[in-house]
C-alpha cells in the first residue's frame, strides 16, 4: 500500500544521538555509560529522558544519587562512545580506560567528561520502569559547553562540534545543514539577505579560529590546555550555560583503547 511495506514491529526510530552519560555512585565511584535511547522530553522546566536497562552499573549510580551529566560526543570520541557502550563499569573505571576525563560539575556531584562539547547536568525527577528498560526524566539544571565553540558574541557553533549519531548498529557524522528552523516560512525577500548574514557570521567565526589555531597552536581546538571559565549566568534563568575548555587530550583513540575494542567486548545495544 503507497509503496510501503509494514515492517517489524520494533524500534525504527533512527538516528539517535549516542550520548555518554557519566555517573557517580553514594560511596564515590565514577562511571561513563553509551546511551542511544535518550532525548529532550520538555523545554520549560528543561528535561531529558534517558531509558536504561537495570542491569547497566549506570542504572545503578542513577538510582542511589539521583543525578546525571549527558555529554554530547563528536567524531573524535566514537571509539570511546562504542567501547563504553560495550563494556561495564563493574569491572573496570571506564574513565581510566577510555581516556576520557572527568571535570566535576557544578550543580549536581558528578563527573562531566571534559572531551564532550557539551555536557548536561540532570537531576532525575521521574524513573519509569516500561518494560526492558527504565526512563530516568533529568531536569535540566546546568549546561556547559566548550568555549573552543563560543564566538565572541557569544554565539555557540554546533556546526562545528561533529556529533555524531546512532542510525541501525553504525555511528554516523550529521552531514551538512539542510535549513534553518522556519526557514521553510521565512519571507523570500529575507531568504537570500538572512543566508548571507549567516554565511558572514560563519566566515567571521572560522576565520578567527584558524588565527588562533595558527597564532599559537596549544589554544587551539586540539592539543590545549584545560580552561575553566566561570558560570555567566543563572541556572533558573533560560541561559544556563557554563563554559569548559578541552582537556589537552587529542581525541580518545589510544592504542590500549584500540586493543580493548578488538573484538572481546559483548556489543549490547540499547
Ligand atoms: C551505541 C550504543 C547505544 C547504547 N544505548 C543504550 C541505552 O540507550 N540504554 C542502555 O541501557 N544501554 C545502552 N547501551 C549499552 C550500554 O552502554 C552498555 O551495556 C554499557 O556497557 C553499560 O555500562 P555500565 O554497566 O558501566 O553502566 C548502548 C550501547 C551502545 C554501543
Amino acid at each position: 500500500m503507497n509503496g510501503k511495506v509494514e515492517w517489524k514491529p520494533g524500534n525504527m526510530l533512527y538516528p539517535l544521538p549516542a550520548v555518554l552519560v557519566s555517573s557517580k555512585s553514594g560511596d564515590g565511584r565514577c562511571d561513563v555509560c553509551t546511551v542511544a535511547w535518550a532525548g529532550t522530553v520538555c523545554t520549560n522546566p528543561p528535561m531529558i529522558g534517558i531509558s536504561l536497562r537495570p542491569s547497566r552499573q549506570t542504572y545503578d549510580f542513577i538510582s542511589e544519587t539521583g543525578v546525571f551529566v549527558v555529554n554530547v560526543t563528536t567524531e573524535e570520541m566514537t571509539h570511546a562512545v562504542d567501547y563504553c557502550g560495550v563494556r561495564s563499569g563493574k569491572n573496570e573505571n571506564k574513565f581510566e580506560t577510555a581516556h576520557l576525563t572527568a571535570v566535576p560539575a557544578a550543580h549536581v556531584d558528578c563527573p562531566m567528561i571534559g572531551e564532550s562539547p557539551v555536557s548536561i547536568e540532570c537531576v532525575v525527577k521521574e524513573k519509569l520502569a516500561l518494560g526492558s528498560h527504565t526512563l530516568f526524566i533529568g531536569e535540566v539544571v546546568g549546561v556547559h559547553v566548550d568555549e573552543t565553540y563560543v564566538d565572541d558574541t557569544g554565539a555557540f557553533h554546533f556546526s562545528d562540534v561533529k556529533p555524531i549519531v546512532y542510525c541501525h548498529g553504525e555511528y554516523r557524522g550529521i552531514g551538512k545543514a539542510l535549513g534553518t528552523f522556519g526557514y521553510s516560512v521565512r519571507k523570500k525577500k529575507n531568504k537570500r539577505e538572512n543566508s548571507d548574514k549567516r554565511r558572514d557570521k560563519k566566515e567571521d567565526f572560522s576565520k578567527r579560529k584558524d588565527n588562533s589555531k595558527s597564532s599559537d597552536n596549544k589554544t587551539g581546538f586540539h592539543g590545549k590546555e584545560r580552561k575553566r571559565v566561570v558560570d555567566k549566568s543563572s541556572v533558573n534563568g533560560d541561559n544556563i550555560i557554563r563554559r569548559i575548555g578541552r582537556t589537552g587530550r587529542k581525541g580518545t583513540e589510544s592504542g590500549s583503547l584500540r586493543n580493548r575494542r578488538s573484538g572481546r567486548g559483548e556489543a549490547r545495544r540499547g
